[in-house]
Order: structure tokens, then sequence, then C-alpha cells
């Protein structure tokens, strides 16, 4: 997959060369690129703001550079009769979750565009965004920070990225429910004990127990994800009790 990222702070962005987005980028699974915005603003200062029309506070990206960005890294993979998929990061954006997340680890090919100030010029993201998604319902100081989460989320979707695809396949939301506890040896620990069922070895008494926690979890503290779960007897990723 190749991932071009659009910002005016393209160090901002450096943690993708760690951990498990930078061992993917290592072994040529990820392609990321970072750009600068300010080489395409044409102006001698590389201005890429200015005052909203209609007044109010702040400022707003022009349109210019983001245009001539865009053209530019798109055009860089039309040899290929490639299009890239763009995603500008924006709290008025749909909300991103896992599923969308899976979406985008099916596409060859992602253009994220970072904005700061007050957002970029509207006309641009007209012409040009195909997802407009949020983080969440609170404001960041711009999409960089969200675009880090997104290329994380999504890097770890793709094939021979996670060692063992099941850890993947069990995420949180992988299904709609949220992860049970999970414990590691000693088996009691300042006198608090590994629950007996997970040290028992019946495997049909794991995956009820593990079903049963996630969903008094989830309930307890997201009701709203159990509108959409499956009621058949199935573990969070999906195994059927025996
Ligand atoms: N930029 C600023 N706030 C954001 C948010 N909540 N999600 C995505 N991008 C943002």
């Amino acid at each position: 997959m190749r991932v071009d990222i659009i910002t005016i702070f393209p160090d901002y962005l450096s943690p993708l060369e760690l951990s498990l987005v930078g061992r993917a980028r290592d072994r040529g699974i990820i392609d990321v690129h970072l750009h600068d915005l300010r080489q395409w603003a044409s102006d001698v200062h590389r201005t890429v703001d200015d005052a909203p029309y209609g007044g109010g506070p702040g400022m707003v990206m022009r349109p210019e550079p983001w245009w001539a960005a865009l053209t530019e890294v798109s055009e860089s993979g039309a040899a290929d009769g490639r299009r890239p998929r763009i995603i500008v990061p924006t709290p008025v954006g749909r909300p991103f979750t896992q599923g969308y997340a899976g979406g985008l680890a099916a596409e060859p090919w992602l253009v994220f565009c970072c904005g700061r100030y007050e957002g970029i010029d509207a006309r641009v993201i007209e012409a040009w965004a195909d997802d407009e998604i949020s983080l969440g319902d609170y404001v960041l100081a711009g999409g960089e920070v969200a675009t880090l989460v997104m290329v994380e989320a999504v890097t770890r979707l793709l094939p021979g990225v996670v060692g063992n695809a099941e850890s993947v396949a069990d995420d949180s939301f992988a299904n709609g429910l949220l992860e049970p506890p999970v414990y590691t040896r000693p088996p009691v620990w300042h006198d608090r004990e590994v629950p007996a069922v997970l040290r028992s070895g019946d495997h049909g008494a794991i995956i009820r127990w593990r079903r049963e926690v996630a969903l008094r979890r989830t309930a307890q503290r997201r009701p709203d994800l159990l509108a959409g779960t499956d009621p058949a007897g199935t573990d969070p990723a999906g195994r059927v009790a025996q």
C-alpha cells in the first residue's frame, strides 16, 4: 500500500518510523511519502493561510497550494493508471471506525490531507476529497494526529503485519464487542487471582466466559455497540462455543 501525507508539519508524522508501522515500512508492506504543503506555496513567504470570507476567528488554508499538491501527488501515480483515495481528517467528518479502517486496508493508495487552523478552503474538499473523517467529538490542533491514528489502525490490518491474524480478528470492535480482560502469569499477583476458568483448560468454558464478560463490559461501557451485536453463541472472535 502506498500512503501520501500532505502537511505543514512533516516532522509531526515521525512516529510512523517506529514500532509496527516502522517495521511494515521496512518490510515494504507500506510505502509512506511525507510532503510539506509549503513547497506548493507560490509567494516568497510560503503562505498557506488567509482570512475567512464572511469574517470570524482564525485563518483558512488557501486553495492554491492544496490544489497544486493534490494535482502533483495524484499525477505521480498516474503512470500505473492508479488513483488514490483522498481522506481529509476533520472534526466535521464521519466517525472513524474499525470497519472503515478495514475498507481503507483494501485500497492500494491513500492520500491524507492534514488541515490546520480553521480548516481547508471548502472548494478543495468538494473537488478532491473522497472522505472527510473525524476521530471523535473533540477538536485537535490539526489533522496530523488523526492521520497517525488512521495509518496505524489501517497498517495493523494489512496482511503480514500482525503475526497472528487471529489477534486482529479478536480485536475490540472487530465483531461489535469490546474485548474481555486478558491475564498472564503469575496466577496470583498482589492477592488478585486469574479467573479459574482461564486456567481450567476447558476451551468451551473459556469461550463462553469470554463471550459473557465481553457482553457485560460492552453493555456497561458502550451500550450503543450492542444494537448491532450478533446474538449467536460465539466468542468475541466469532468462534462458536462447543
Ligand atoms: N482535526 C481536528 N480535530 C479533528 C478530529 N476530531 N478528527 C479528525 N481530524 C481533526
